[in-house]
């Protein structure tokens, strides 16, 4: 939702900006603009719609020198996506400019009241509210910037991430934080400036996470000093990330998403990494073990997640009641979050999330603490708010993923689910020894699996170039594979633009079979477990009235493979492991029917990566 991106020091900064665009395009990419103070003190701005690279084109031939300066990428909240609604937004008096990634929530009445005042408003955004209001605060009252921004803050409604410049003071940066991440990267000398830390690895790995309230002011020659609103000093600690560019780039592939597919068995090995002990036949989860009390005594668990990060929460439920005997419900964040849902301090609420900065997610984290429940966060990105606002949790360590939709992330989900449950059952003793060491035999064994599912890419390439003429889809599936049918219908539809359905497959006749004809193609998820017969009377079902089936199969199926259309074979694994295997050809198929199809698929129309905004 909005990438940020900052430079203050004595390198230009406007490649610095660019190229921190770039990396933070996923977060919207609806338009783009950078501002920058020269060596004569001018404030140059260039915006263009549509992508980062547009900008360039923009900026080409122009002066875009400076040492300082602030970039935006957006995803439209407010005001259609086009040149003037892109940020920077600059003050009617030519002095400030502003990048803001959240929503004013009060705006409408904050440009009524400018509007008394005389100010005229060039964009339908909300954020050229706040740079209004605050270049008028300056320049009613005589104060200095920081104040202004202060005031201003405080008459605001909504969340917010900004950074602001003001020509008049060419050597800082003032940035502000509530409800929207904000990471300061410390350099020798210059400051960097940031939505997530992805832009700034490349200078530094010493970086500020600021916490909501935080107002940063970052001066030339100065060291970092951060206030809040009432001025007062607050704690900016520095941390060390640990990230490489390596992980930030393609790496040969011509997609992330494509990496990101093909990392899925080393990101699982480095998710078990530590906590799986091959030789021994134990999970070791240390956050469930600093606080057993809570998870072994929990009356029901609740899964509160959005999209992807949900359908993982759907596979969570049925590992927990299997391994724990534990309820479990699994609720929508965003619908949780405005219910008034029956919770207590003996509820345990897990929250998944691959980037920590949902914005539902995190309301949801913040109900379920204000009715006592203890908070346990499932997350990728390290030191984003969700791991910083839960009681516990375990990062799911499989790098940052860069591909709008979500792969790698999910698997990893799925495999601390897995391994959480696991202890949990064990130390409940509902496990025994065997079944224990037997399951975590065979979880072990999956990131090698994963690989012989990833050898078929080039078949299920071929195998998508048949189905791009569909224009909707069904996925089926039962039991674990259920949540699988979910999430391979999300990936077609967020990348394809093509119109897909996941059912638990008996389901079917209770209405979608209805749109069965011979020019739809389903998607079976038919691996021989407890439910495979009842699942070849589904396919039959679809059979008779001429669907197409696409069957993921066990290698030596010899009765499906003669209904289905086209086979994927599935390395056979426990039916509680399978859809850490089963998703990687749905994840392969989507991608490549989106590119047969032409689509951009690391960035799909109208999506961000990071949904910080309700
Ligand atoms: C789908 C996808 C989204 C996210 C959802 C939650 O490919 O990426 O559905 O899963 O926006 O995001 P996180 O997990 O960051 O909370």
């Amino acid at each position: 939702m909005c990438g940020i991106v900052g430079y203050i020091g004595k390198r230009q900064a406007y490649p610095i900006l660019i190229k921190g665009l770039k990396r933070l395009e996923y977060r919207g990419y609806d338009s783009a603009g950078v501002g920058l103070i020269n060596g004569s003190n001018q404030l140059n701005i260039y915006k263009a719609k549509g992508k980062v690279l547009n900008l360039e084109e923009t900026a080409a031939q122009k002066d875009v020198s400076g040492c300082i300066g602030i970039a935006h990428t957006r995803w439209a909240t407010h005001g259609e996506p086009c040149q003037a609604n892109a940020h920077p937004h600059v003050s009617q008096s030519g002095n400030l400019a502003l990048v803001h990634n959240g929503i004013i929530e009060n705006y409408a009445s904050l440009r009524d009241q400018l509007k008394e005042k005389g100010y005229t408003f060039q964009s339908s955004t909300d954020t050229e509210v706040l740079v209004q209001l605050i270049d008028y605060l300056q320049n009613s009252y005589q104060i200095d910037l920081l104040e202004a921004v202060q005031v201003a803050l405080h008459r605001v409604i909504g969340a917010y991430a900004i950074a602001i410049i003001d020509k008049r003071t060419p050597g800082r940066i003032i940035a502000a934080r509530k409800s929207s991440p904000l990471v300061i990267g410390v350099g020798n000398d210059e400051f960097f400036l940031a939505s997530d830390a992805t832009p700034i690895v490349e200078y530094t790995n010493q970086v500020v996470y600021l916490q909501d309230g935080d107002i940063a002011v970052l001066e030339t020659g100065k060291p970092l000093k951060v206030v809040n609103l009432e001025n007062e000093l607050q704690p900016a600690e520095i941390k060390e990330i640990d990230m490489n560019i390596g992980q930030l780039e393609k790496g040969g592939y011509p997609h992330f998403m494509l990496k990101e597919i093909f990392e899925q068995p080393e990101c699982i090995n480095d998710c078990m990494r530590g906590r799986v002990n091959k030789e021994t036949h134990e999970v070791i989860l240390s956050a469930v073990n600093d606080h057993k009390e809570h998870l072994l005594n929990a009356r029901r668990f609740i899964i509160v997640a959005c999209g992807t990060s949900w359908h993982a929460g759907l596979i969570g439920k049925q590992l927990i009641e299997a391994f724990c005997r534990i309820p479990v419900e699994v609720e929508y964040a965003s619908e949780f979050r405005y219910r008034n849902p029956v919770i207590s301090n003996e509820d345990v609420v897990i929250a998944i999330s691959q980037s920590g900065e949902t914005a539902d997610t995190l309301a949801a984290i913040e109900l379920a603490r204000s009715k006592g429940a203890f908070v346990y966060g499932i997350c990728n990105a390290v030191g984003s708010s969700i791991p910083r606002n839960t009681d516990s949790g375990s990062y799911i360590h499989v790098g940052p993923e860069i591909g709008v939709a979500s792969t790698k992330a999910f698997t990893g989900q799925v495999t601390v689910l897995t391994m959480l449950a696991l202890t949990l059952g064990h130390e409940k003793k509902l496990i025994n020894d065997t079944t224990y060491t037997h399951i975590i035999d065979e979880l072990v064994q999956i990131p090698d699996k994963i690989k012989e599912v990833l050898k078929q890419n080039e078949s299920i390439a071929r195998l998508s170039r048949i189905f791009t003429y569909a224009h909707n889809f069904l996925y089926l599936g039962r039991g674990y594979s259920y949540p699988v049918a979910l999430e391979g219908a999300l990936k077609l539809k967020e990348i394809s633009y093509i119109h897909a359905e996941g059912y638990p497959a008996a389901e079917m006749k209770h209405g979608p079979i209805a749109l069965v004809d011979t020019e739809m193609p389903v998607v079976v998820i038919a691996t021989q477990n407890a439910m495979y017969e009842k699942i070849i009377s589904n396919i039959q079902e679809i059979k008779a009235r001429q669907g197409r089936i696409i069957a993921l199969v066990n290698p030596h199926d010899t009765v499906i493979s003669k209904l289905a259309d086209e086979c994927i074979e599935i390395p056979e694994t426990l039916e509680c492991l399978e859809p850490l295997i089963t998703t990687v050809p749905l994840q392969l198929l989507a991608y490549h029917i989106a590119v047969c199809k032409g689509k951009d698929v690391d960035q799909p129309r109208n999506l961000a990566k990071s949904v910080t905004v309700e």
